[in-house]
């Protein structure tokens, strides 16, 4: 049945005469014949560094629209298409306020939530290549295939799959029934990666050979999928994750119950009490009304849904795996000042100013936001990262490395670390660690709304790995090396197993060895080190790190500080 199906896998490339559109097609456009499921159009693209032609087909559909019955349900397969798919620009992406927002009337009126599509790109459709299946992050409520423009990874031999999944409360809500069970979003995913192994050769790509990888709320999708029972095991081969993992206490949600009942309420819905009654509120509401009552939610996978994805805790799973699949893992430099950033506009917000909170009650709620319940972190991170003398001043100038080592350690650093060792220990595969420390022109600090407002400085910011993965900026000479090597290092790990650099041929990465070590470094030249617990104080360290606080005059005092719940 398998060898019938490669055979009507008859890929094409001419002069297309199809339904697809009356405008004009142009010579070449790429064709492929999905066995099952349809015809796609694509279109064709050149990579970045040396110009090679590659294929682009956007937007594929590989579930039904999850709207109206199917909305807070599991995926449920594409339904087989007549005529020719238009794959030539992006498909939809999943409802988020900031887009959704600006829609009209009439936009409004479109089936918003159709948006369970995936993106193919290659350079050659009748080869076996290795397969980098990408998982965008955006905090679980935000991201899509169309921000990760594929022009540097495609200079490799291989098949870039970008896959969507729905995002916010259109993916996550849960009320533990079947009717809203709970880890859609994970499950879009395993669909998607279901779709890779009956379809992918038909675009170049080797079934056999997927790597998936992820960043940020990313990372904790992978984590996901490896954890989770209900992933076959041939679906993926090796993981590559990027700031982030299902380990962090942001990586599950643990009152999904009480935000399901709040939102209901939110959307004045009555007797929200009841399961029965949130489910219909919700699958009724529209799109907007839904994400405007949500903006303030977060959202991340949950303990034990009605569909088994995740059964038990991470940790629980991560010791009970049964599967070996190499890792690489890592983190930025200063991967947590999105977090400090973040605290210091809820601080301002409430108090206009930072200057009534002590070092010390500042440094306690950032702590605290990681959630650790016990307060032997708080003063043992006190203790070793600030001098005594400071704790109990408002003056903060002196603060920020340390502020800046405690974000990184709670939200990121140690929740990756955590990750790499469960699987290190077992001894069954490798597992690279890593720490991108490049500074490049380029950063995602403030990316939004700006940066000037903080009184320190973004350094290697969460996300500014992937400004050399993907092909999201200009890059000067400089840059550009470091994209290559970053592309030869996700690839060739992608590809071998290995991480390597072309360009510094006697390096050798090894995978660790103890929970310590080694790791390597991401930066002008890739470098070798022993103990990833030294980049646990990076900042306060660096000699460097005056270079992170932006002096500022100390604003008048203000109203008594009350700690953030
Ligand atoms: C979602 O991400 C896009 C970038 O793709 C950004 O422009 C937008 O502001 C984000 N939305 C929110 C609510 O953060
Ligand atoms: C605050 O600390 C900085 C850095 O240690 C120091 O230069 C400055 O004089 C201090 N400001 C006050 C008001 O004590
Ligand atoms: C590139 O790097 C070199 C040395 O590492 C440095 O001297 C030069 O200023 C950098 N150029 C740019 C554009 O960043």
């Amino acid at each position: 049945m398998k060898l019938l199906l490669g055979v009507l896998a008859l890929i094409t490339l001419v002069v297309v005469v199809t339904l697809v559109t009356s405008k004009s097609i142009t010579i070449d456009s790429p064709r492929v014949n999905i066995p099952g499921q349809g015809a796609v159009l694509g279109s064709i693209a050149e990579t970045l560094w040396t110009k090679q032609t590659f294929y682009s087909f956007r937007g594929i559909p590989y579930a039904e629209s999850p709207s109206g019955e199917l909305r807070f349900k599991p995926p449920v397969s594409r339904r087989p298409w007549q005529g020719t798919f238009d794959a030539r620009n992006f498909g939809k992406r999943c409802p988020v306020i900031t887009t959704v927002g600006k829609l009209n009337a009439e936009q409004l009126a479109e089936d918003l939530e159709d948006c369970l599509n995936l993106n193919v790109y290659t350079k050659n459709l009748a080869a076996k290549q290795p397969v980098m299946f990408y998982i965008y992050g955006g905090g679980f409520y935000n991201g899509s295939a169309s921000d990760h423009p594929p022009q540097h990874l495609l200079e490799k031999d291989i098949v870039l799959v970008v896959p969507q999944y729905r995002v916010g409360a259109l993916g996550w809500l849960t009320t533990h029934t079947v009717d809203m069970p709970g880890n859609a979003p994970v499950m879009d995913l395993l669909l998607a990666l279901g779709w890779v192994q009956n379809h992918i050769h038909a675009f170049g790509g080797d079934p056999t050979r997927v790597v998936i990888f992820g960043q940020s709320a990313g990372a904790v999708m992978s984590g996901a999928l490896l954890l989770s029972p209900k992933t076959p095991e041939h679906y993926f081969k090796r993981s590559i994750v990027q700031s982030g993992a299902i380990t962090a206490s942001w990586g599950i949600n643990r009152t999904p119950l009480a935000q399901v009942k709040r939102i209901c309420e939110a959307l004045q819905c009555e007797q929200c009490a009841d399961k029965r009654v949130q489910y219909e509120c919700l699958r009724k509401v529209d799109v907007l009304t839904l994400l405007r009552v949500t903006t303030e939610e977060s959202f991340s996978p949950v303990i034990g849904d009605e569909q088994g994805v995740l059964p038990a805790e991470p940790q629980t799973l991560l010791r009970n795996l049964k599967r070996t699949v190499p890792l690489m893992a890592g983190f930025t430099k200063h991967d947590g000042t999105f977090v400090l950033a973040t605290l210091y506009d809820t601080l301002v917000a409430r108090y206009g100013s930072i200057s009534k909170l002590t070092v010390r009650q500042l440094a306690n709620t950032l702590i605290d936001l990681g959630k650790d319940s016990t307060s032997l972190s708080n003063n043992l991170l006190l203790r070793m990262l600030f001098k005594p003398n400071i704790l109990d001043t408002n003056n903060h100038t002196a603060a920020w490395p340390a502020y800046i080592d405690i974000a990184n350690i709670i939200y990121i650093k140690s929740p990756v670390i955590a990750y790499a060792n469960e699987l290190q220990r077992r001894g069954a595969a490798p597992v690279y660690l890593y720490t991108f420390d490049y500074a490049g022109e380029h950063t995602r600090f403030g990316y939004e709304f700006g940066n000037s407002q903080y009184p320190f400085e973004g350094g290697v910011h969460h996300s500014n790995d992937n400004i050399y993965v993907f092909a999201t900026h200009k890059l000067n000479a400089n840059d550009t090396q470091i994209a290559k090597k970053m592309v030869d290092l996700w690839y060739t790990f992608a590809a071998d197993g290995i991480p390597k650099v072309a360009d510094q041929p006697a390096l050798s990465i090894q995978a660790m060895a103890s929970e310590s070590g080694p790791y390597f470094h991401i930066n002008q030249e890739v470098s070798v080190d022993s103990d990833i617990l030294t980049e646990l104080t990076a900042t306060v360290d660096d000699p460097e790190s005056y270079k992170l606080i932006r002096t500022s005059t100390l604003p008048p005092a203000l109203p008594p500080f009350v700690p953030i719940d």
